[in-house]
Formats: C-alpha cells, sequence, structure tokens
C-alpha cells in the first residue's frame, strides 16, 4: 500500500480519539450522576439508574459501548497501519500503552456488567478500572501523537 503515507489514516485516529475522549467526559458525567442519586437517598422511583425518568443508566450503557467500539477501532487502525508501513509491530512504547488501554477498557466493560447487589466487588472495580482508564489515555494520546510526527509531510 503506497497511498500518501498512511497519513489518511493517522487521521482518522486522531478524530477517533477526540470522541473517545468525549465519551469518557460523559461517561465520567453520567456515572457520577448515577453514583449521586444511588446514595443521595431519594425514592427508587425517581431513580434515573433503574432506567426509567430519564434513563440516565441507558444513556451510560450506549456512550459505553460507543467508546468500546472507538478503541477497538484504534487498536486495528494502529496494527494495520503499522503492519502496512514496517511489516511488524513494536516500534515505540506505543504499542504498550495502546494494548493496556485496550485491556482497561475491556475490564471496564466486563466489570460493569456484574454490577448489581450481590457482587459487591464489581461496581469499585468499575469505578476503579476507570480512573486508570484517564492515565492510560493521557499516555496513549500523547505517545500516537509523538509518533504520528514521522507521518506528517
Ligand atoms: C467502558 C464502557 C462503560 C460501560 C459499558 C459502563 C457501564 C456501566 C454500568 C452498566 C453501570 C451500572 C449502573 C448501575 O446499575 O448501578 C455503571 C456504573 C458506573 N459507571 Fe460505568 N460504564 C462504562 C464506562 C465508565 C467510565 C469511563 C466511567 C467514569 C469515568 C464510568 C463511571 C461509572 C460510575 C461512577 C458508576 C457507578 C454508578 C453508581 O455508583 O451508581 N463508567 N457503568
Ligand atoms: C486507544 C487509542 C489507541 C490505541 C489502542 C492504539 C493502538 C495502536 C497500536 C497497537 C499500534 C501498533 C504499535 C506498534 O506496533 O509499534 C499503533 C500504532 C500507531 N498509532 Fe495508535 N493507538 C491509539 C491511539 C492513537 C492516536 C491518538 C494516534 C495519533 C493520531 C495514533 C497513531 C498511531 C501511529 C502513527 C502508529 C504507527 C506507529 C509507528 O509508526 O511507530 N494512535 N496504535
Amino acid at each position: 500500500m503506497n497511498l500518501p503515507s498512511f497519513l489518511w489514516l493517522w487521521k482518522i485516529a486522531a478524530w477517533s480519539m477526540g470522541l473517545s475522549l468525549l465519551a469518557y467526559l460523559l461517561l465520567a458525567v453520567t456515572g457520577f450522576w448515577m453514583l449521586r442519586v444511588r446514595t443521595s437517598g431519594s425514592p427508587p422511583f425517581f431513580s434515573p439508574i433503574t432506567g426509567g425518568r430519564g434513563g440516565v443508566r441507558s444513556l451510560h450503557y450506549t456512550i459505553g459501548i460507543s467508546m468500546i467500539s472507538l478503541v477497538l477501532l484504534l487498536l486495528a487502525i494502529g496494527i494495520v497501519g503499522t503492519l502496512g508501513h514496517f511489516g511488524s509491530l513494536g516500534h515505540s512504547s506505543h504499542l504498550v500503552a495502546g494494548l493496556i488501554v485496550v485491556v482497561l477498557v475491556l475490564l471496564s466493560a466486563v466489570s460493569a456488567t456484574q454490577i448489581s447487589a450481590s457482587r459487591p466487588w464489581a461496581r469499585p472495580l468499575h469505578i476503579g478500572t476507570n480512573i486508570v482508564l484517564f492515565v492510560g489515555f493521557a499516555w496513549v494520546s500523547l505517545t500516537g501523537w509523538i509518533v504520528v510526527q514521522k507521518y506528517l509531510p
């Protein structure tokens, strides 16, 4: 593949990353909104967590699935682009950063599906994973921004 040096592919990566960060922000807002409603002791029928009244929970879930899709797209773009250009992987710490972010996002998603009264460990795991994910996102963005420089004209 000898298209204008993969620049178009890294542009998609940059846009997807912007959308992922936006999704993360919205997940943080809706997540902590649910947490506040749950711990404020308001009657359950007014609670948006149950999916009635505004359905903040299903909004949180939908944005979550969008963020997972974007991160998997970024993984695919990164691997395809790197293999296409070099024929091998592992040219910088961006690889480790990318893989860690993918693992964290999947762990966050799996722990989210486990949140229930009978599994008290799931909610702290979900919230903890997402706090670490913030650092992961910063790291993958920084290293991605550095490696993309060599493709710029
Ligand atoms: C990976 C995608 C994500 C999915 C699929 C997801 C899904 C869920 C689900 C199903 C719940 C349980 C709601 C409940 O019934 O109590 C939940 C809770 C929560 N999520 Fe997420 N979430 C995701 C990402 C995030 C992110 C990135 C953050 C924050 C930065 C976040 C913050 C929270 C918080 C704080 C709660 C606890 C709400 C409470 O204590 O009631 N989530 N999430
Ligand atoms: C969640 C976000 C991301 C994931 C999971 C991810 C994943 C990956 C992976 C696994 C590789 C292969 C690295 C290697 O084998 O050395 C890669 C390469 C690459 N990614 Fe990302 N990436 C992400 C975000 C970004 C961003 C925001 C940019 C900037 C536009 C970017 C630009 C690149 C570039 C330019 C390469 C080629 C590496 C090189 O030439 O050394 N990535 N990505």
